[in-house]
């Protein structure tokens, strides 16, 4: 396989749900300000879910949230890459006007820079609205700038109020529990973070679903009453793929090699 097929389907899915379906309440009145709920995927083709027409994929809860919900459908990924794509989705830029470009428009684990702060973000948008804001998962976006643990480039400084389990670098395939890419996963490439601390090093992927979920919940519980923006940012489907032992073995499918993609561009 070529890199430029491999990129073709290196894209960013975002779906957003505009409706207040917290059904805590349901006799509450209809928010004037919707909530909004955006979930990304990095490494989804346009048309994997069944709700976009995937011929033969198993429908699950976000078809279901398409159907009820209001699909976006002319939104382009500006990049074939993490930081560049991200940056674009979270500013409404281009990747180019938030200085995301070049060789170096990937943050890596020791760069100095991320997302500028003068850049305005969807969450700090919708704070000035009086929305509640909060995130979790896959960052990417910067990490520290003047020591190795400022967090200066963290999510709480680009408006998220809440930051629950957070990987403020990516799913790298250095963190491999699996052995299938690695014999241990490397320590250096696979933080969990929680806000703005550390919490897990190596991290582990066995129940961080579970985790990134159980955020999620809460902070949609406390807020069903106001208006929110939460960011879910899934970790996978992104390499290092990992299913916990309560999904394990559960999809039609089976297991998605990525290897056999990796191995076909080391040895092409
Ligand atoms: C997240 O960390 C920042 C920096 O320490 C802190 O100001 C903020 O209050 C924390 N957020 C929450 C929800 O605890
Ligand atoms: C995930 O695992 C950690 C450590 O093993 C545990 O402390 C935590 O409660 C678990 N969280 C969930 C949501 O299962």
């Amino acid at each position: 396989m070529k890199m430029s097929s491999l990129k073709s389907w290196y894209s960013a899915l975002a779906v957003i749900s505009l409706t207040g379906w917290c059904t805590a309440d349901l006799a509450r009145k209809p928010l004037d300000r919707p909530n909004i709920l955006l979930f990304l995927a990095d490494d989804m083709g346009y048309g994997d879910l069944e709700s976009y027409g995937h011929p033969s994929q198993e429908s699950g809860p976000i078809d279901q949230m398409a159907r009820e919900g209001m699909k976006f459908s002319r939104w382009y990924s500006p990049d074939v890459l993490c930081s560049p794509s991200r940056g674009a989705m979270l500013t409404g830029r281009l990747p180019v006007r938030v200085g995301l470009y070049g060789p170096a428009r990937v943050f890596e684990m020791s760069t100095s820079y991320g997302l500028p702060k003068s850049e305005t973000t969807i969450a700090e948008m919708l704070k000035e609205q009086g929305y509640h804001t909060g995130m979790v998962g896959k960052w990417h976006q910067g990490i520290n700038e003047f020591s190795h643990n400022d967090g200066n480039h963290l999510p709480h400084h680009h408006g998220f109020d809440f930051v629950g389990h957070l990987l403020p670098f990516t799913n790298h395939w250095m963190c491999d529990e699996t052995k299938t890419y690695i014999d241990a996963p490397d320590r250096y490439y696979c933080l969990l973070y929680y806000n703005d601390t550390i919490i897990q090093q190596p991290l582990s992927h066995r129940n961080l679903t579970q985790r990134l979920v159980e955020d999620a919940t809460s902070f949609i519980f406390d807020h069903q009453d106001d208006p929110f923006f939460f960011y879910f940012s899934f970790p996978q489907v992104h390499t290092d793929m990992f299913s916990s032992p309560t999904f394990s073995g559960s999809s039609k499918r089976g297991n998605w090699r990525i290897w056999n993609v990796y191995k076909s561009l080391l040895f092409c």
